[in-house]
């Protein structure tokens, strides 16, 4: 019995870092929701929905398996959705690449995937858990906002309507004054480092 609660995923959509390796064997890291829902017969039905044109995409098609890197450091997820994470981040658990800082490891095996033209939905069967730390963290605005302005850049290139564009800088801005007041350094640094590849989108 794999107790995902114990790993702090709930139902819901949880933002995670997916780490998968190529076919050749290379890590890779990227922000990823992973979303649980409970069916009416109670079963708890787990899946990732994979935009095209992904690396974590190619490689989970490629392998049929992917790890869920439970971790709430926005350096790391702004790093691994603009920039490659280094080879020293990551260690292998169970012959899956996984990030030696993160809270928590659950390797999944893709069991079924369902293609459409923008992106593949997989559904997941957990098949092994690590917990390496149980993080107590107060939620922290400043956090979530450099989340949602991740979001917005990593969706940034998927538009070719300049007015688009803009708004959604303008979106990013407004979440930057939410980082700057609430949160802490390491938050200051992930809103600079996305605000920098955001202007070259
Ligand atoms: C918080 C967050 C959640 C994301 N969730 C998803 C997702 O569920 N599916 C997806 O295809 N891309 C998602 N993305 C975008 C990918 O992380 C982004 O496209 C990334 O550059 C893919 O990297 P890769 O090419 O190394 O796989 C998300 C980005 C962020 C910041």
């Amino acid at each position: 019995m794999i107790d995902l609660d114990a790993a702090g995923i709930g139902e819901g959509i949880s933002e995670v870092i997916v780490t998968t390796k190529s076919g050749a064997g290379a890590p890779n890291a990227a922000p990823i929701g992973l979303i649980s829902q409970r069916t009416e017969a109670g079963d708890l039905i787990l899946s990732v929905k994979l935009y095209r044109g992904s690396q974590t995409l190619a490689n989970v098609l490629e392998t049929g398996t992917l790890a869920a890197n439970v971790t709430d450091d926005m350096m790391v997820f702004v790093t691994a959705a603009f920039e490659d994470l280094r080879a020293a981040d990551f260690t292998d658990f169970k012959a899956v690449p996984v990030l030696k800082g993160a809270n928590a490891w659950i390797v999944f095996a893709v069991t079924s995937k369902d293609e459409r033209v923008e992106y593949v939905r997989l559904l997941l069967q957990p098949e092994r858990i690590k917990i390496n730390r149980k993080a107590v963290t107060a939620i922290n605005r400043g956090r979530n906002a450099v989340l949602e302005a991740a979001i917005i850049a990593t969706r940034i290139h998927r538009t070719e309507d300049e007015q688009t564009k803009a708004e959604m800088r303008k979106q990013v801005e407004q979440y930057k004054k939410l980082v700057m007041k609430c949160g802490g350094p390491r938050e200051h640094a992930a809103m600079s480092m996305l605000e920098a590849r955001c202007s070259g989108l």
